[in-house]
């Protein structure tokens, strides 16, 4: 299982957003960008704009994670925007899987999300229809929360449920992953893992994303 790192630029000084995405550049997978509307979460970041010139200004493929309402408008355009992956929520979507078919016909991997109250079980059938499963590690919103060890279980059947099927699906873990937490999650079956103050709150940003890499594969 390969450990794949998505740093979180939801971390990062927004003032220096290129900069941002070039210190993780060689030592990262992907850049993890979290888009919020303050419908589906209590918070508003960024949005089709943003993404648009982050994707002409960073080398890394970007991991756009959709925390908004009408995720099923909307993530078709981040797809066609040049984003490697966009993931939508679960709980948001009103038709996941035309939606996630959408992603996929615009040439990004489809990803689906759910929050730490949300059972797996009821997606495993969906599974076919997406290249990525993100289960977040805190309630969505903001950077710099508490990881939640009681999604740990959910992890591992997680993982259980992925391994049956045929065709890889990446098992990613999102909010509160650090140094602290990381092996946790490796341990449960987790293989791509976002970290936003755990990189950009370091002052050598690739040297976080190294350290966090090696403890994963521990
Ligand atoms: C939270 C976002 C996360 C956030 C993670 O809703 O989805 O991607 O940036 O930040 P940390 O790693 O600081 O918990
Ligand atoms: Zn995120």
């Amino acid at each position: 299982m390969a450990i794949q790192i998505s740093p979180s630029i939801l971390a990062a000084d927004f003032a220096h957003l290129a900069d941002e995405a070039a210190a993780v550049a060689t030592s990262a997978d992907w850049l993890h960008v979290d888009v919020m509307d303050n419908h589906f979460v209590p918070n508003l970041t960024l949005g089709l704009p943003i993404v648009e010139a982050l994707r002409k200004a960073a080398a890394l493929p970007l991991d756009c994670h959709l925390m908004i309402e009408d995720p099923d408008r909307w993530a078709p355009a981040y797809a066609e925007a040049g984003a490697g992956s966009v993931t939508i929520h679960a709980e948001a979507a009103k038709a996941p899987v035309r939606t996630l078919r959408s992603i996929r016909a615009a040439g990004a991997r489809a990803g689906l999300a759910l929050n730490p109250a949300t059972p797996v079980e009821p997606y495993a059938d969906l599974l076919p229809e997406f290249d990525m499963l993100l289960l977040m590690t805190v309630e969505p919103g903001f950077g710099g929360q508490r990881f939640l060890d009681i999604v740990l279980p959910k992890i591992r059947r997680a993982r259980e449920l992925i391994r049956g099927r045929a065709g890889a699906v990446w098992l990613q873990v999102d909010g509160g992953v650090s140094a602290d937490t990381i092996e946790r999650c490796a341990e449960a079956g987790a293989d791509v893992f976002v970290a936003g103050s755990a990189v950009y709150g370091a002052e050598d940003r690739a040297g976080a994303v190294e350290a966090l890499r090696a403890q994963a594969e521990r």
